[in-house]
């Protein structure tokens, strides 16, 4: 009788998680993740499966914008339910036939993992079965350079993604790692940056008398102040201020 192998579900990882490891073959070799990532950001993200319009639609996309990640110092990494030759017939099917929205010729020289046991998926939490049982979801993972999980969206099949928001994430959280702040509502580089809150009455009162003119508070527990985008994007961009 055939017995249907039933998988407990694995535990989701949250935000503030050290990044699942682990040893998978890629169309770039093989990789140790995230340990051969250490001192970059990267951004783990998976797909429904190869050959599928929306995920080709998504991996152009994402190929062609790889380099502002890399300015970013920042490696990107995907993972399907499917082998290392559909991954490889695949992208070659991407490079020399299709041409979408202005982006042809498109070479996606990141590595796409192979994950035909579904092993990587389930650590990730990328198998949801309520939306597909073998085929992970969109989620999109963004790992520190100390290797925790600082972001995690999630996707369902029928959406693509949108590759502005991710770049922003990418770009908020470095900002606030490197300025001490946090980010409100569609922050974009430039737009005011929130200070830590007030930690004792006497801040709280100084903020309230404005003593400190970078500082415009819309009451005592909510602060603002302005970095310039030419700030923000010399700090995070420039190379050779990158962790390692
Ligand atoms: C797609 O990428 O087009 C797709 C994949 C799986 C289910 C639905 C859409």
């Amino acid at each position: 009788m055939d017995e249907k192998i039933v998988r407990p579900p694995s535990p989701m990882p949250r935000i503030g998680d050290k990044a699942p490891e682990f040893r998978a073959v890629t169309t770039q070799g093989d990789i140790h993740f995230p340990n051969d990532y250490r001192g970059r950001w990267a951004i783990l993200f998976s797909h429904p499966a190869d050959f599928t319009p929306v995920c080709t639609s998504e991996f152009m996309t994402f190929a062609s914008r790889e380099e502002q990640y890399r300015e970013a110092n920042c490696e990107l990494v995907g993972l399907s339910v499917d082998g290392l030759y559909s991954h490889i017939a695949w992208l070659r099917t991407i490079k020399e036939k299709i041409e979408y929205r202005g982006m042809k010729d498109v070479e996606v020289n990141f590595p796409l993992i192979e994950d035909i046991t579904m092993e990587v998926a389930h650590k990730y939490g990328m198998i949801q079965p309520g939306e597909d049982s073998t085929k992970a979801v969109r989620a999109v993972f963004f790992i520190d350079p100390h290797g925790i999980i600082r972001t995690i969206i999630y996707y369902p099949l029928s959406l693509g993604r949108n590759f502005d928001e991710i770049y922003r994430v990418l770009i908020a959280l470095q900002t606030a790692d490197k300025f001490s702040v946090a980010t409100p509502a569609d922050w974009n580089p430039g737009d005011e940056v929130i200070v830590p809150p007030a930690g004792s009455c006497g801040v709280a009162k100084d903020r309230m008398e404005n003593t400190d003119e970078d500082v415009h508070c819309y009451d005592w527990f909510f602060c603002t102040k302005k970095i310039g985008k030419e700030e923000v994007l010399d700090a995070i961009l420039k190379k050779e201020e990158h962790f390692h």
